[in-house]
C-alpha cells in the first residue's frame, strides 16, 4: 500500500498530501505544549475535541462569508482542507487582557480593553515568536500593506463571529490567535484563516464563574484539560450532552 506524504508536522498537528492537488490532510494530534514547547504532554483526547471544535468553527466562517481553509472532516482527527501559503505571522486578538500582554503592559487579568486590540508575532520557535510591528512586517517583506489591511478586517471579523458565539454558550472570548494563508484564484490573491481554531488557541472563560476552559488549564496546571475542551464541545451541541471524552476513540457524528 502507497504510504501518504507527510508535509510538515507542527507540535500539535500532522499535514500530508491530500487527495487532491490543492488540498491537505490535516491530522490533529493529542500532544500539547506550552511556552514554546518547554512543558509538554500528551492528553488523550485533545486531537478529536479540536478537529471537532476547529471543522465547527470554521464551517460557520465559511456560512457567515469569512473564507477558512476547511473543506470537510474526514474522520475523527482529519480534516481535508486547502493547502495554502502560510503569512508567518500569528494574528492575535484581545478583547480582555491576559497572558503576555497582562505581563508586558501590567495590566491585571480580565481587564476589559478599550477595544479589541490586534497584536502579529513573528513565527519562529527558535525566536519564542517575538511580537512585531506593521513596521517590520511591511519591511521585512511578511505581507504588504494591502494584506495587513486584509488580515486585520478578517480578524475583527473572526472576533465578532467567535465572541458572539461563546456569549451565547457563556463563555467569554477573552483572546484568541489565527494563522492566515495566501490562496491564488487565477491572477487574484486572496487571503484566508488557515491552520485550527480551538481551545488550544483561545482564551475561553466561563462568563459566570471565571473558569477557565482552555489550553491555560495545562499552562497552568489548573486541572484536566480534556474535561475542559469537553464542556466548550457540549455547550456548543458539537458533542452530544452525555458525552464524555472517551478513553478509547468513540465516533460522534
Ligand atoms: O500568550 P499570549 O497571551 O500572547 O496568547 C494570546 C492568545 O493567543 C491566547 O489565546 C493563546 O492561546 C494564543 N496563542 C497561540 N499560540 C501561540 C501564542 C499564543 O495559540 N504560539
Amino acid at each position: 500500500m502507497a504510504r501518504r506524504k507527510k508535509i510538515y508536522e507542527g507540535k500539535a498537528k500532522i499535514l500530508y498530501e491530500g487527495p487532491e492537488p490543492g488540498t491537505f490532510v490535516q491530522y490533529f494530534k493529542d500532544d500539547a505544549t506550552a511556552y514554546n514547547a518547554e512543558k509538554r504532554d500528551v492528553i488523550e483526547g485533545k486531537g478529536v475535541l479540536n478537529n471537532r471544535l476547529s471543522e465547527f468553527f470554521m464551517t460557520g466562517l465559511n456560512h457567515i462569508g469569512v473564507p477558512t481553509h476547511f473543506l470537510k472532516r474526514i474522520n475523527m482527527r482529519e480534516q481535508l482542507i486547502r493547502s495554502v501559503e502560510i503569512i508567518p505571522l500569528e494574528v492575535i486578538v484581545r478583547n480582555f487582557a491576559a497572558g503576555t500582554i497582562s505581563k508586558r503592559l501590567g495590566l491585571e487579568e480580565g481587564t476589559a480593553l478599550p477595544r479589541p486590540i490586534v497584536e502579529f508575532c513573528y513565527k519562529d520557535d527558535a525566536l519564542g515568536d517575538p511580537l512585531v510591528s506593521e513596521e517590520h512586517i511591511i519591511a521585512f517583506g511578511w505581507a504588504s500593506q494591502q494584506d495587513m489591511d486584509d488580515m486585520v478586517a478578517l480578524a475583527l471579523r473572526v472576533n465578532d463571529y467567535m465572541s458572539g458565539l461563546m456569549y451565547g454558550v457563556g463563555i467569554k472570548l477573552v483572546d484568541f490567535k489565527i494563522e492566515i494563508g495566501r490562496v491564488w484564484e487565477g491572477d487574484y490573491q486572496r487571503l484566508i484563516i488557515a491552520d485550527e481554531i480551538s481551545p488550544d488557541s483561545c482564551r475561553l472563560w466561563d462568563i459566570e464563574t471565571g473558569q477557565k476552559l482552555d489550553k491555560d488549564v495545562f499552562r497552568r496546571d489548573l486541572g484536566n484539560l480534556t474535561d475542559a475542551y469537553t464542556e466548550v464541545a457540549r455547550r456548543l451541541g458539537v458533542m452530544p450532552a452525555n458525552a464524555t471524552h472517551m478513553p478509547k476513540p468513540t465516533l460522534i457524528n
